[in-house]
């Protein structure tokens, strides 16, 4: 099982050996440093897929063989990630499409009236789904430390304000940061308050254990760790989801209908109305396990040892700002965002992509309020950028350039972007770039058409292969 004696094989990313072309000539191995927004799929995961697909079929209430094989298999991948994560006795898992669906099913859950207390700095999915009709949500101000996350909670629910939930990221993913969750776990349950762990960030990259950190929910999203099947989760206590009417009314959720009323089902059942994705949950389970095979402390070894890398290096290079929520964090994930003095976002972005093929991310992260904070953008600025937006001007979001780390990454790559970046940084791009007018990003001149061509040739293999 374990290749090369006793420390366990790398696990295998598909498309590892994926060459990207060059603008200036040639092609090049690949340089994937966007991990945070969504990670390739593990060998193993997809060929469980694989051998998963001769079985599929419909879940639950089938009858025939592979309808038992199917059910069977997507009710082991629940138990499988019930243990990934630590849950306790008696927590439920619900498979929902990702981190942002989770989120939106547990705000459609919550006793009605309830309080949500997040933080300014949280990505859009987990400062969103709790400003709805029949909530109350507050945004507590960036805490200039953890120790000051740690007080500014405490402070705002001694204020006496019913608080019934506090939801929060294991990590930034702008800045990689990791919040003190013990520490706001404690806090929050001596004031009688949930605590929601958005766990987008952090399930692939750091072992997390529910019932340790005694957390009351987890939102985790497949395409994250490794499995890009269109499964996410939610786990956690069952109470609020059990009692609430389901997120979605449909088959599957309802035991019996008749033509006024509904009995609709126990969870999980009555939270996951509709046909399942069985691969998907399947995904994340084969994910899960490898990912337990590696050895989940390996991972965070050495991801947050690349990551400081990363972020020392870029430090290093003239005219480099790297962003920071705390910036003398020790624990951060393999997250970095910087900007290089004098040039946009999107032109190093693109720059990156074209010259040396690299892909990273730019712009705000989903994260408006936290990337404002970052670049000192003053409330007037933010007024401004919101009128220019809504005349159709695209080119005013401020932002910043990503590289974010996972499994696949290696020295060489990292060597490689750090060298890229002092060159970019030294004397600018050498090609031509035009800002694209629809989305104000920069973009080659001489916009070459290989992704799309790959992308036809990709969505058109099925027909062609027949
Ligand atoms: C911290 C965090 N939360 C939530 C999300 C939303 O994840 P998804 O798009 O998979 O729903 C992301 C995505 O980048 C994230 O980084």
């Amino acid at each position: 099982m374990c290749e090369g004696g006793s420390v366990p094989a790398r696990p295998g990313l598909c498309g590892a050996g994926v060459s990207a072309p060059l603008l200036t000539g040639g092609e090049r191995p690949y340089v994937n440093l966007d991990y945070a927004a969504s990670t390739p799929a593990l060998c193993r995961v997809a060929s469980a897929v694989e051998r998963m697909l001769p079985y599929y079929s419909s879940v639950h209430r089938g009858a025939g063989f592979k309808s038992q094989v199917s059910t069977a298999a997507y009710e082991a991948a629940r138990k499988r990630l019930l243990s990934f994560f630590g849950a306790r006795e008696g927590d439920v898992a619900v498979f929902t499409r990702n981190t942002t669906d989770s989120m939106n099913l547990l705000a459609s859950a919550l006793p009605p009236g309830s309080s949500v207390l997040t933080f300014c700095s949280e990505h859009h999915a987990d400062l969103l789904p709790w400003r709805r009709e029949g909530l109350r949500a507050v945004c507590l101000p960036i805490p200039e430390s953890p120790e000051a996350a740690i007080s500014a909670l405490s402070a705002e629910l001694e204020r006496g304000q019913p608080v019934d939930l506090v939801a929060v990221t294991g990590a930034s993913n702008v800045t990689g940061e990791l919040w003190p969750l013990h520490e706001l776990v404690d806090v929050a349950h001596r004031f009688g308050v949930r605590v929601l762990v958005d766990a987008a960030q952090i399930a692939p990259h750091l072992p997390i254990n529910l019932a340790r950190l005694d957390a009351d929910y987890l939102a985790a999203s497949g395409h994250k760790m490794y499995a890009p099947y269109g499964a996410g989760i939610l786990i956690g206590r069952p109470d609020w989801l059990a009692r609430r009417e389901p997120y979605l009314r449909g088959g599957g959720a309802v035991d019996f209908v008749t033509r006024d009323s509904v009995q609709w089902s126990e969870l999980p059942a009555r939270q996951e109305a509709g046909s399942p994705n069985v691969l998907g949950a399947v995904a994340m389970a084969v994910a899960a396990a490898e990912l337990d095979r590696y050895g989940m402390d390996r991972v965070w070894a050495e991801e947050s040892a690349l990551g400081a890398e990363v972020r020392s290096g870029l430090q290093a290079i003239p005219g480099v700002r790297v962003y920071a929520i705390w910036p003398g964090a020790k624990e951060r994930t393999g997250v970095v965002s910087f900007n290089l003095e004098g040039q946009e976002h999107s032109l190093v972005a693109a720059a990156l992509s074209a010259e040396y093929g690299i892909g990273v991310r730019h712009g705000c992260f989903c994260a408006h309020p936290l990337m404002l904070h970052l670049l000192s953008v003053p409330e007037q600025g933010a007024e401004e950028i919101r009128t220019r937006l809504a005349q159709g001007d695209h080119s005013a979001v401020p932002g910043a350039v990503r590289a974010s780390l996972g499994l696949g990454t290696t020295r060489p790559e990292v060597e490689y972007f750090l060298s890229a970046v002092a060159e970019l940084a030294a004397r600018g791009p050498r090609l031509d770039y035009e800002v694209d007018p629809r989305t104000g990003d920069f973009v080659p001149t001489l916009q070459p058409t290989w992704a799309l061509e790959r992308a036809r040739e990709l969505v058109s293999a099925g027909e062609t292969a027949g």
